[in-house]
């Protein structure tokens, strides 16, 4: 077992019967629905958010009962892989490209459990992943402008030469590196929320509760919110 199956597989044990659970999207997370299916087939009966359409068809073929924000205002627990991962719980998420609509069901969630392997633990974040920043297409050159006025590394994420990554949600994403790491986590999703066209970024502060560092034994390390 890898250590995203074992992190994966051990989130699925937090999710109880009457559940609304909000479904995170990676290949960390991936294990956790796949357990969940596995739940599901043997008769837990919940309802889940998903916070992408590959989660959503994915919690499909597996017969997990998918609800939409049109029916419920809140989830009782969420479950979600991550980019980085500090010392304080806060995180880097969005290499997959999902960050928007994980970041709405987080917003949501009474409880978030991060799942990582331990290559996503770090000291600062911004140290090993750049920070993903969805934006509206038409404004994306404006937007990387404006950051490297700021000192940051952006680029412009593609998924073929010159073809750029398209969200669920229609817009571009990009990739902002910093050199050194991000100071001041806070201030920073504070300025880049504000530039016109940014439609959200890839910093998640204080809003995880526990996170399942799985190991290369199969065992799972457990990092609580202090
Ligand atoms: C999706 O947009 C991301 O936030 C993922 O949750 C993150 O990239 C973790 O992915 P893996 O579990 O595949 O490493």
């Amino acid at each position: 077992m890898t250590p995203k199956e074992a992190a994966g597989r051990r989130a699925a044990e937090y999710i109880e019967a009457g559940m609304i659970v909000g479904l995170g999207t990676g290949s960390t997370v991936e294990w956790t629905i796949r357990a969940l299916g596995e739940r599901v087939a043997a008769g837990l009966a919940v309802k889940a958010i998903p916070t992408s359409e590959a989660t959503a068809a994915l919690a499909c073929s597996l017969d997990i009962e998918l609800t939409t924000l049109a029916e419920v205002s809140s989830a009782d627990l969420t479950i979600d892989g991550a980019d980085e991962v500090d010392p304080s719980l806060d995180l880097i998420k969005g290499l997959g490209g999902a960050l928007l609509r994980e970041k709405v069901v987080a917003s949501i969630t009474t409880r978030q459990v991060i799942v990582v392997d331990p290559s996503k633990l770090v000291e600062r974040l911004g140290t090993k992943a750049p920070l993903p920043a969805e934006v509206v297409p038409w404004s994306h050159p404006l937007i990387a402008r404006r950051l490297k006025e700021r000192g940051l590394e952006p680029a412009l994420r593609l998924r073929a030469p010159d073809i750029p990554f398209v969200t669920d949600n229609g817009n571009f994403v990009i990739d902002a590196r910093f050199p050194g790491g991000i100071d001041d986590a806070r201030a920073t999703e504070c300025w880049l929320n504000a530039l016109p066209g940014v439609v959200e970024n890839g910093l998640f502060l204080g809003m995880t509760h526990l996170v399942i560092v799985g190991q290369d034994d199969g065992s799972c390390h457990l990092i609580n919110k202090s």
